[in-house]
């Protein structure tokens, strides 16, 4: 792997997006010794610079990056070098009309921002293979390139001719003819058959509800041609050095049309970008959350647990509800660590200096307006003397016995217009069960279908609505092996192309369930629903009949009194459990320990308190075990072995300061 290349000596990243073409000289060689000082030895360079590396088409100003590159040399820092093709030039947008994006309303957007462009244009493409053809020849043995970055979080869709061209040329790959087609559209319904390859469309703005089946492969066509565009710049970059590892920066949300778990196998390293958006303790659940998402999709990539690297998160914001709030001291610190423990191969900000000008610049900076004379700047360059003593622990594998399976299309299909209820969202209950085994102490993987389950106890399944046939096979297999699961409302009840499978809900996992779900009964927002045992149901309810299963917990009240909600089928020396409605916090975590110690999955760190997360990741010599405290008070967690960041003994505990993290080389048991 030419990942070896990033940390074959021993040191995780540490770094950022550095923007050298929005300062003069004098301040990059204050950068760079600015960086120095802070323990930088990674940053993101040129990410938007096409303009200025390429001022008129053909004519390239490259001297300005020379220097850039060589005086990060110098100081020993390396650079993962950008592409700029996420935001071409003006000159490039007025040249080529046709290939500014075209909204789902018709509407084409003007040049103005970043991202505007569309990626079926082929003088889009074209222009963007020849910047990369030109950062090649130039760069490809640069001493400090470390890592190539190629363009900047893919997600950038439209509806131009182009693109409908391309989708039906897409169309015709998937599916072989119209027949197929029309069969995975459900294309009888409203009139819609196709006739004639000519008639199919990219789904614009239409009288009413589109069609679910071109709306998801429309999402998919983008998918799979964003990655084509990485897979030409990268084909590009690895033919002019190999031994240079290439990766893009994920974007994380529910507009990205991109199934990172089919990029996972074209990047040499998962790269992704991370900003909470919750300010409370939903910021550290979310940081979890996403950093397990990443290492679920660098194992499905690599087959086998890989690391991956958290590639853009803010030193010093939160941003919710269209405020920034600023983080507190020490939250950052434990941020970064939480990504680290839970698989990161280092910390990268966005962005090393605050611009004075421009659309962001108000967005979070290691060196801030106010300089480097300031508390984040100070925390920034503590954290990086934090990572130098973690030196020669990266990469490794993270502890994990319980996997909760996501899958981008099932986002997707859920978003659908046309849902029994509005608001419906994968993403989101796979972070709700997520949040409930961290709330337990319990480490989750998040992985994608298909993912190698070695080792998981417990598969929970939350709000997977499409089961393909492999799927299915994927769950029937864990299953088969002894592994216990745990499948929520609304997964497996539709086919890959959002078609509903017949005969009862869930159709695909009804047998492994023991149960048949006849009618939905969503709830409204805010609606709750008593279940017996204690607790309520949120979002959803619906009429469980057991064939097979016991009934664990009852709806009690309403129309569903005394009917199942909650139900337990045994599968073997495993249970299947089923789960009706999405239970309140406190119940789900109840529920999930309760499932996970049936499995077999017990928590990270038992003796841990409330508020401690606890992560233990594996290297070559042993075990280290991460602990953030995410409260105010002093907590005291059993532990044994040594304390890296301040090198003292651990005999059986030790105390871990408010908002404080440890990490500890646990003595082999
Ligand atoms: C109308 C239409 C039907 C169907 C129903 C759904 O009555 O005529 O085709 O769409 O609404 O409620
Ligand atoms: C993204 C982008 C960056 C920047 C940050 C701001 O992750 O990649 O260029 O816009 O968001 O949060």
């Amino acid at each position: 792997m030419p990942t070896k290349a990033l940390w074959g000596d021993g040191r995780l990243c540490y770094g950022g997006d550095w923007n050298p073409e929005q300062w003069p000289p004098g301040v990059w060689r204050e950068d760079v010794a600015l960086m120095r000082a802070a323990g930088v030895n990674l940053v993101t360079v040129g990410v938007f610079a096409w303009s200025r590396l390429e001022p008129e088409p053909g004519r390239y100003t490259l001297g300005w990056l020379d220097r850039v590159l060589d005086l990060l040399h110098a100081g020993g820092i390396r650079a993962a070098l950008a592409t700029p093709t996420a935001s071409p030039p003006p000159w490039f947008s007025l040249r080529h009309p046709d290939a500014l994006p075209v909204t789902a309303d018709g509407v084409r957007l003007t040049h103005g921002s970043r991202d505007t462009y569309c990626a079926a244009a082929p003088a889009y493409r074209d222009a963007a293979r020849n910047i990369t053809e030109v950062l090649a020849a130039r760069y490809a043995h640069h001493p400090a390139l470390a890592l190539w970055h190629a363009h900047n979080e893919y997600g950038t869709t439209c509806h131009c001719p182009h693109a409908e061209a391309a989708f039906r040329r897409w169309l015709t790959t998937r599916h072989g003819d119209l027949d197929a087609l029309n069969d995975a559209w459900a294309t009888s319904f409203w009139s819609q058959h196709y006739s004639d390859w000519a008639q199919v469309g990219a789904p614009r703005a239409t009288q009413y509800l589109a069609n679910p089946g071109q709306l998801l492969d429309f999402r998919r066509f983008w998918s799979d041609t964003l990655l084509s565009a990485y897979t030409e710049q990268r084909d590009l970059l690895r033919a002019a050095n190999p031994q240079v590892p290439i990766t893009t920066n994920y974007v994380l949300g529910d507009w990205v049309p991109v199934d990172h778990a089919r990029w996972a196998r074209e990047v040499d390293l998962v790269a992704v970008d991370h900003y909470p958006s919750a300010t409370g303790r939903g910021a550290e659940e979310q940081t979890a959350f996403a950093a397990d998402l990443a290492r679920g999709w660098a194992r499905h990539g690599a087959g086998k647990p890989a690391p991956w690297l958290l590639m853009e998160s803010a030193p010093n914001q939160l941003h919710t509800a269209g405020r920034m709030h600023t983080k507190e001291p020490g939250r950052m610190t434990r941020h970064s660590l939480a990504h680290v423990a839970r698989g990161s191969a280092g910390v990268m900000f966005f962005q090393w200096r605050a611009p004075a000008g421009g659309a962001e610049r108000f967005h979070s900076a290691v060196v801030s307006h106010a300089g480097a004379d300031t508390r984040v700047f100070r925390e920034a360059t503590a954290l990086g003397a934090a990572l130098g003593r973690l030196t020669g622990t990266a990469p490794g594998r993270v502890e994990a016995t319980v996997a909760i399976g996501y899958d981008a299309a099932s986002d997707w299909a859920l978003r659908h217009p046309g849902m029994p209820r509005a608001g419906l969202d994968h993403c989101g209950e796979a972070a709700a069960a997520h949040r409930a085994l961290w709330h337990a102490g319990v480490t989750a993987d998040v992985v994608p279908p298909g993912t190698p389950l070695d080792g998981c106890r417990l598969l929970v399944l939350p709000a997977l609505y499409l089961a393909s046939d492999a799927t299915v096979d994927w769950v029937r297999r864990h299953v088969d092996a002894g592994g216990h699961l745990l499948v929520t409302w609304l997964s497996g009840v539709a086919d890959e192309h959002a078609r509903v499978r017949l005969g009862g809900y869930p159709g695909a996992y009804r047998d492994l369930l023991g149960v048949r779900v006849e009618e939905f009964h969503p709830l409204a927002d805010g609606e709750r629903v008593p279940l017996t045992g204690g607790g309520t149901g949120r979002i959803w309810s619906e009429t469980v009949h057991p064939a097979g299963a016991e009934t664990v917990s009852a709806y009690a009240g309403g129309v569903l009194d005394g009917r199942p909600a909650i139900t337990r089928h045994r599968v073997g020396d495993a249970y299947a459990w089923y789960v009706s409605t999405r239970p309140d916090d406190d119940t789900y975590r109840r529920l999930l320990t309760e499932a996970a110690r049936l499995a077999g999955a017990v928590p990270t760190c038992p003796g841990a308190p409330p508020g401690v997360e606890a992560v233990r990741r594996h290297d070559g010599d042993g075990s280290l075990l991460y602990l953030l405290n995410h409260t105010d008070e002093p907590q005291r967690v059993p532990a044994a072995g040594v304390e890296m960041l301040t090198g003292e003994a651990v005999g059986s505990a030790l105390t871990v300061a408010p908002g404080g993290v440890a990490v500890v080389r646990e003595e082999p048991s």
